[in-house]
């Protein structure tokens, strides 16, 4: 039996993005949340560092602008940013009205400084519990809202569109093991980003950026996929189990030392370890080559040991199970997959080419980050354009459905579990190992060869989960490599050793995907 949902939005993906699109929307119409696990499963969640927003006297949009810009290279779409860096206050301000309370020293905001900002801007909660605090906060509004109806352990395997207009999608519960058909005038992908194909990364592995597959297999544009961000100071534990430590850790003071004690980030930039974090992932990635090492240090020793225990609590309690003590002790880090910068090609409003489909936060692109995020940038997009996708949706919701039908009937074969587990680690591995910080054509290459081989044992079986789960994986992977193979060039955190320099005619390309004149497929 198929059930069929009808609401005026349906939200796919529960992190910022998703709780606050389904926040506003609960306003105008009735509201579908979707997430495959429950609400507190997302990047969101983990996000440490906290909100970038000019709020203070001595900082201005203009300044944020600059410095968006700046860690881009060259890539950032300029209105896009500009939207950013102007409505990001706004939307922070309404947010304190509604009473969420961020971290105070006395009646100021405490703000955090992190690389490639020339301001103290970055606004946290429970000291590096940002993600955690905001998510709880927003859960509780979802909660009490008589339009928001939540569907965990929710799988949407299908969009369901239809001459170029999207009318819902064809979703799995896992606890009920039924079909589910949701229909709706507007549906908004947030489904956040695809780090977790690597096997280092600072996301949670379910984030294997299932709405870039849903969206590429439905014909729309995927953008600039190559530029995956990799945060400088993932911890380094020997079993490969990682976490963040924050670069507000850098921001307070915190050095980078190699195997012999010296500061190196110094020898890279002026800025040294409040670089851009292409910069700092790449002079980390030299170091570590050059000295045969896995890891380098983060020393705070020489910072005010109160503080770091009451603002970084979360990362001195999880060091301390490795018996590492912040406080006294070289914190072992190197670099893990963080963010994936590309994603479904959006206007201004988080509108795509298909009627009625919208794509938010980190899923899509929109084009502020350029080649390179600017540190806590990330939750400030995903306030910024889920708001102008609910404004942007409105000339919809009152819109009679004349498409909700259709049905798509799903199953899953527990027997191939164990199988396709096994591939989903190969895929980590081959990521890690040849589409990691610094790139070349002939690894690419191999890369892409073994992922296109890597289901050739497997018998795929039409509308099951594990099958479409590694027909979306082999896409995502594919997509990431054949955007590094594609661009010939080194810039922000596409790092190309065969081709060091940046690329004017590259540069060009991109500047006319940000005006929306061509929308070219790099991944043909
Ligand atoms: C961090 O706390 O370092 C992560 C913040 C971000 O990725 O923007």
């Amino acid at each position: 039996m198929v059930n069929r949902i009808i609401s005026d939005y349906i939200i796919i993906g529960s992190g910022l993005a998703g709780l606050y699109a389904a926040h506003l929307a609960s306003k105008f119409g009735t509201v579908s949340l979707l997430t495959k696990h429950s609400l507190q499963t997302s990047s969101t969640y983990w996000a440490q560092g906290g909100i970038a927003s000019a709020i203070d006297e001595e900082d201005s949009p203009e300044l944020h602008f600059e410095d968006t810009i700046r860690a881009g290279r060259g890539l950032c779409n300029e209105n896009a940013v500009r939207i950013l860096v102007s409505e990001g206050p706004k939307r922070i301000n309404e947010f304190i009205s509604d009473g969420l309370s961020f971290d105070k020293i006395g009646n100021s905001y405490e703000l955090g400084l992190e690389g490639g900002h020339t301001r103290r801007r970055v606004l946290h909660l429970g000291g590096n519990e940002t993600g955690r605090f905001i998510v709880e906060f927003l859960s509780q509004r979802i909660k009490e809202s008589k339009n928001i109806t939540v569907f965990e352990n929710f799988l949407v395997h299908n969009l369901n569109i239809n001459d170029k207009i999207c009318y819902g999608c064809f979703a799995y519960s896992w606890n009920k093991k039924t079909d589910y058909t949701f229909s709706s005038s507007v549906t908004l992908i947030a489904t956040g980003g695809a780090a977790g194909i690597y096997k280092r990364s600072t996301n949670p592995h379910s984030s294997i950026g299932d709405g870039i597959s849903l969206a590429y297999k439905a014909g729309i544009d995927v953008i600039n996929m190559e530029f995956i961000q990799f945060h400088p100071t993932a911890f380094y534990y020997e079993t490969g189990k990682t976490f963040l430590i924050s670069e507000a850790v850098r921001g307070e003071g915190a050095y980078l030392l190699d195997k012999n004690g010296k500061r190196f980030m110094k020898d890279f930039h002026q800025s040294a370890e409040l670089a851009p974090r292409d910069v700092v992932s790449k002079g980390i990635f030299q170091v570590m080559k050059e000295q045969n090492v896995e890891y380098v240090f983060l020393s705070l020793s020489h910072l005010d040991n109160e503080k770091i225990k009451t603002r970084f609590k979360n990362i001195y309690e999880a060091s301390l199970k490795y018996k590492i003590d912040l406080t006294k002790d070289l914190i072992p880090v190197s670099p893990a997959a963080h963010y994936t910068i590309g994603g479904i090609g959006t206007g201004l409003n988080g509108e795509t080419k298909i009627a009625g489909l919208y794509a938010i936060g980190e899923v899509a692109y929109t084009g502020v980050h350029g080649a390179n995020r600017l540190a806590s940038n990330s939750l400030l997009e995903c306030l910024v354009f889920s708001f102008r996708a609910i404004e942007d949706s409105l000339k919809r919701i009152n819109n009679n459905l004349s498409f909700a039908n259709g049905t798509q009937e799903y199953f899953v074969d527990n027997d191939v579990n164990s199988l396709y587990l096994k591939l989903k680690h190969d895929v980590h591995n081959i990521m890690n190992r040849s589409v990691g910080i610094v790139r070349a054509k002939k690894s690419l290459e191999d890369a892409l060869e073994l992922i296109n081989q890597i289901d050739s044992g497997w018998n795929y079986k039409k509308n099951e989960y594990y099958s479409d789960r590694l027909k979306s994986l082999k896409m995502v992977a594919s997509l990431v490599i054949k955007g590094a193979i594609c661009r010939e060039e080194s810039r922000g955190c596409h790092i190309r050793i065969d081709f060091p320099k940046e690329d004017k005619i590259l540069y060009n390309i991109n500047q006319s995907i940000n005006a929306g004149i061509t929308r070219i497929k790099l991944y043909a």
